[in-house]
Formats: C-alpha cells, structure tokens, sequence
C-alpha cells in the first residue's frame, strides 16, 4: 500500500499507521480511502484481536480531507460522491465487530477527527500540538463523513454544534474532559495504554439524561438557538453551511445523503469555493516565512504605547522573550495590565499565564536591545524622533538582528537615512487590535536587504500572524484600500444618509464592521490624517470636519458618528438602503486595490484579495475583491 503500513503484533492487534506518501501531513485523499477500505476488507476475513489506527507523521494525526480534490467539486454527482464515500466508510469502521482505537497526537481535524470518532475508543496524547476539531464550516461545508452523528452522540449537541459551527478546536485535556476523548496519557505511556484501553472491554461513558434527551425528543429546541447563535454572526445567504448543519443534525441525524438537495446547494456554492479559495491564499501567506532559518527567541520593543505594548504582549504569549522600552515605567505600566488580561484569557492556566508574564520585561533603559534577535519601533509617528532612535539603537544591535518599524503612514526611506546600513530597515506592520488581526504587513523598501525582509516574514509566521510582502508606498495595502472606502462611505452621510444606513448597507454585503463604526475605531483624527495622504488632494468630508472640529473622534473620545459611552456604538435603526449603495461604497476599495496591484504594491491580485481579507475583514465568502469584481464581470 502506498499510504497506510499495516503492522500484526504477537497479542492479536493490528496497528495500521498512515503515512500519506510524499506528504509532511496527512490527509484522507480518495486514494487514502480506498486505501483504508482495502485494510478493512483484509481485517473482516482474519479479524483482529483489536486494531489501533494511529499516524506515521510528526506533525500530527490527520489534517482533514484532502482539500485539493474539493476544488473539483464541479457537479453534484461528484459533491455527494465524495460524501458517500466517507459516510459509508467510516459506518463501516463503526461496526466491525473487534474493538478500534484512533491513537491521536497532533492535529486531528475535519476528516481525520470523523475517522476517529467512528472508533470504539478515542486516546489523546497531551502534548502542545494535540488538537481535535471540525472545521468544515470555516470551508463553507459540513462535516458529512459521520462528524454531525457522532461528536453530538458523544459529547452532547450543544459542545457539538458549538465545535461544528464555529470551527474551533480544544486540546487533548479539554477532549477528555468534554468526553470526547476516553483518556488523555502523555506520550511516554501511549503505546502502553492505547493497548490497554483497547483490549479493556471498558463501554464508553454514556451520555447523561439530559443530554440524550436533547439530542432526540428535544432536538428542536437545541436547534432553534443555535440557528439563533449563528444568525447574530453570519447571514444565510452569505455563509448557508452553519445553517446547513443545524438542519443535518436536527432533521436526519447527521446524514446529509438523506438530504441529496442540501449536499448539491452546499458543495457546488459560491461560497463554498470562495472560502476554499481563501484557504488556499491563507496558505499561500504562511509559506513566505518558510524560506528563511532565521528564528527569533528575544524581541524587542520600543513604544509602550496601544501598538508597542500589545505587540510585546502578543510576542511574549508566543513564547519569546520580549523587553519592551519606553521613556519610564509609568509609562510602560499600563502595557503591561494589557499584557496580563490577554495572557489570563488565551491561557487560562495560572502557570502559564505566570510563564508568560515573566517572559515580558519591562526595560525603561532598552537593555535588551543588544540582545534581541528582532527590534520593533513603535513610538509616535514623528521623523526627528524615529530618527533619534535608530541612530541610538543601530550601534547596539546584534548582527544579524532584524530592525523594524511599525509605522503606519512613514516612508521608510526617510526613515533609515540616519542609519549606517539603511539597507536592513524593514516595516513590519502590525493592525490594531494587535490580538485580533490575522494580518501583519511586512514593507520591503527600495533596496532593502531581501534577506532581511525573509527574516521578517519568518519572524511574523514563527508568532502565528500572516505575513504579507508589500512594497514601501503611504499606506502599505490595507490601509490605502480603506481610506477610500472610508472617504465614499463619510460622502454618504454629507448626502443626508444616515451613519447607520451606510453601516446596514455594508453589513449586508457582508462586513464584518460598516465603514462609519470603523472610523469611529480608528479615530476621526487618524482618518483626517489619513485622508489627507491617502485620498489624492480630495477635499475632507463635511461630517468627518465637523466632528474633528468638535473633538468627538470616535470610540476613544466617547463620541464620533456614534456615541460610546456605554463601550460599545449607540445604533439607532438604520433606514431603508438607496439601491446600489453598497456596490458605489465599495467600488473605490476594489479600484484602489486594482491599482495598487498594478503599481507592484502587492506582487498579485491574490495576495491582494488575501491582504484585504485578513488584513480588513472584506467579505471571505466574496473570495477577496480581486476575485468579487472579475465574477461579477463574468
Ligand atoms: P502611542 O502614542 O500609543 O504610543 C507611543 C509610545 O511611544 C508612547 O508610550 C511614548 O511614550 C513612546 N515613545 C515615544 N518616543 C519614545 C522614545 N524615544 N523612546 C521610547 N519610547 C518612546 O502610539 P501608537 O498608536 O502605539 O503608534 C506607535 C506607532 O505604531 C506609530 O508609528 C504608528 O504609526 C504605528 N501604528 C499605529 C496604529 C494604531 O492603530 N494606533 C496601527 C499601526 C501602526
């Protein structure tokens, strides 16, 4: 067999390992399939005194399905074909008559995490990189291969369709916790127990009343909030999956060959193959940190300040040892509090929080900057005073260290003139909040050292951003596609459009955010400054001038275009949307973003969708606004 070895031990079991050839992952490919239903076929005519499943790749268990076949989905035939094949196969593994276990280390997903499920017995092995979740929805699909009848028979409907819907996945102590997992064994003693709680006899934990009751006779109450859940976030006609999902689950039991139509909407929609696509562009984005070896253990940063201090703390909960430098340590105190309730709320555990805390040094007289792999400036967007800096700091440097800036509107090459080696100042520029956004654009200024420029996108892939290559012009990519659309969406209201309307109408094109709440986010003062730049010489709005001239600049003063006080946007109820609104708001984004891509901003329109996806939220399902245009050109 190409993909599975097949192992017989002297007590009887069978230990088949998959090892997907020419692959560092594995994933269940129709050939992996076929493959594995040989091995059953060989099992029923000499069946086994037991049969562990377990994987022959570091990197973990089973990714998933083999993505790559889903882009030929192009038929409905082809779409329940490859849902029948998993079903029928994994209901097979479910009732051979000998006891199964899936031995899962590492990644366990989608396909892979179906598979397992379809064993008698589930075994976790607790290590960092052991994680168990279906994310099909996230690829606009449902977890057909038996994922909906069993995770919900096994850990209740409500953590089920919680996983199902968002995507998420949990660790080996939570799967065992939750039920999900038997036992969770550190990976010494996995061997050894995989093959005790095999042969064990041990049933499985039944499902407590209640929970067997919600998932029969009160199923319909599950699901009724649960369709309310997703639609607070996702709208129907935008993302049909979740919805999809509740109805599997609820009216067939998980079986959508029972549901043939639903399967064709499914597969063969936009959506789905634009969230395919966007898959593909993520992965595109994480392999520009692979070519280089350069790794980072110590960072550094200078500015203390909203960027500074959430950069250090989102370095130091990826596991480097971050000193972070401002003008005192008053002023360095308030990152700091930041830094604690993002390390208690991603950590949980009081020992690594405190682990965490600890890798973060508050360093007023930048001592830590002859000892940093990488140094981020972050202090106030001012030349003479950036110029200072780095005239202090280059001297100091370790050699092969990364300097970088985190500015957001100065030119680079103004910039490095103060430095001995302008060559090796990069940009790499993070969004705001730094925790929440995917995205960090990292800037190659003319001339600047190409190895450098590797080191900084090894540097943002090694702390789990994305980093996307741009070139050194005012606004990078993003914030140069939205200030456009920020400007047109402002003009709206000049028109006598309220702020809400043009906020609904986004919203419905499917925003995350409509574009008055944003400026209110960032600031009416940035989006003064940026407009100024970036909106080539045209004239401030009206609303935009009057508030500025007020000092309401948004969120942070308590009142923008909305009122803050209570934390979050006061919204009246927006009124009916003109026609096309949506379409002229949007159409300056897509030009600018046409244009930047042509100037050699971005290397390619699909970098450029995938920039504007991660880097500003625009509609995923829309596959990114190079792609939104040419469909609609079609
Ligand atoms: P901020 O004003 O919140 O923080 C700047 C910090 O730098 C202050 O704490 C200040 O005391 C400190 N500082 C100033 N000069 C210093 C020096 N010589 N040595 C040590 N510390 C010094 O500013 P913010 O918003 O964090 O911006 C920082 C940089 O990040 C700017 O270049 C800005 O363009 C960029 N940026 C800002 C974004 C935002 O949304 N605020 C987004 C992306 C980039």
């Amino acid at each position: 067999m190409k993909h599975w070895q097949l192992n017989k031990e002297e007590n009887g079991i069978v230990v088949v390992v998959i090892d997907k050839a020419g692959e560092s992952a594995n994933s269940l490919s129709a050939e992996v399939m076929a493959e594995f239903g040989e091995i059953l076929d060989q099992l029923d005519k000499q069946p086994p005194k037991g049969l562990i499943i377990r994987s022959g790749k570091e990197a973990g268990f089973i990714a998933g399905a083999d993505i790559g076949e889903f882009s030929q989905l192009d038929t409905a035939d082809k779409g329940r074909a490859l849902v029948a094949r998993g079903w029928n196969l994994f209901n097979r593994l479910a009732a051979v008559p000998y006891p199964t276990l899936a031995l899962v280390r590492g990644h366990c997903l989608g396909g892979g995490l179906e598979l397992a499920l379809a064993c008698r017995y589930l075994l976790a092995v607790d290590e960092s990189g052991t994680k168990m979740g279906l994310p099909e929805v996230m690829l606009g699909i449902f977890p057909g291969w038996g994922g909906m009848l069993r995770l919900p028979r096994r850990v209740g409907p409500a953590a089920a369709l919680d996983m199902m819907l968002t995507g998420k996945s949990i660790d080996a102590k939570r799967a065992k916790k939750m039920g999900l997992a038997d036992d969770c064994v550190p990976p010494r003693v996995m061997e050894m127990a995989a093959r005790q709680l095999l042969l064990s006899g041990q049933p499985r934990r039944p499902l407590p009343f209640m929970q067997r009751l919600l998932n029969g006779p009160l199923k319909s109450v599950v699901a009724n909030g649960a369709r309310k859940q997703v639609a607070k976030k996702a709208r129907p006609e935008h993302y049909p999956a979740p919805y999809a999902i509740i109805d599997l689950w609820a009216q067939h039991d998980g079986n959508a060959l029972a549901a043939p139509d639903l399967i064709d909407r499914i597969i063969t929609s936009p959506t789905a193959r634009n969230l395919v696509r966007v898959f593909h562009l993520q992965e595109r984005l994480k392999g520009f940190g692979k070519d280089s070896d350069f790794k980072a253990r110590r960072v550094h940063v200078i500015g203390a300040g909203v960027m500074g201090g959430d950069i250090a703390a989102w370095c130091a909960l990826r596991g480097m040892t971050v000193t972070l430098q401002d003008q005192n340590l008053e002023r360095i105190a308030p990152a700091l509090k930041r830094a604690y309730a993002l390390f208690s709320k991603r950590l949980r555990d009081p020992l690594k929080i405190r682990d965490a805390f600890d890798r973060l040094i508050p360093d007023p007289n930048g001592d830590g900057v002859a000892h940093a792999d990488v140094v981020i400036e972050a202090i106030f967007e001012n030349v003479e005073a950036k110029h200072a800096l780095f005239k202090s700091l280059e001297p100091r440097l370790k050699p092969g260290a990364v300097l970088a800036t985190n500015t957001s509107s100065l030119k680079l090459e103004d910039l490095r003139t103060v430095l001995a080696k302008p060559e090796r100042l990069v940009g790499i520029h993070f969004f705001n909040p730094v925790a929440m956004m995917p995205l960090v654009e990292v800037v190659e200024a003319e001339g600047a050292d190409p190895a450098t420029v590797q080191a900084a996108c090894a540097f943002v892939k090694q702390i789990d951003k994305l980093p996307l290559p741009v070139k050194s012009q005012p606004g990078f990519l993003v914030d140069a596609v939205l200030a456009p659309y920020m400007l047109a969406a402002m003009r709206a209201v000049d028109e006598g459009i309220s702020p809400e309307t043009v906020d609904e109408a986004m919203l419905a094109f499917g925003m995350p955010m409509g574009p008055i709440e944003l400026v209110d986010t960032v600031g009416l003062d940035i989006a003064m400054a940026a407009g100024k730049q970036l909106a080539g010489g045209a004239d401030a709005p009206r609303c935009l001038i009057e508030r500025v001239e007020k000092n309401q600049l948004g969120k942070k003063s308590g009142q923008g275009f909305y009122d803050w006080s209570s934390g979050k946007a006061a919204k009246g109820a927006a009124g009916s949307i003109p026609a096309g609104l949506a379409e002229r708001l949007v159409t300056p984004l897509i030009d600018r973003v046409e244009k930047l891509v042509a100037d050699g901003v971005v290397a390619d329109p699909e970098l450029a969708d995938a920039g504007v996806i991660f880097g500003t939220g625009f509609a995923p399902f829309t596959g990114g606004p190079m792609h939104f245009r040419q469909v609609g050109e079609k």
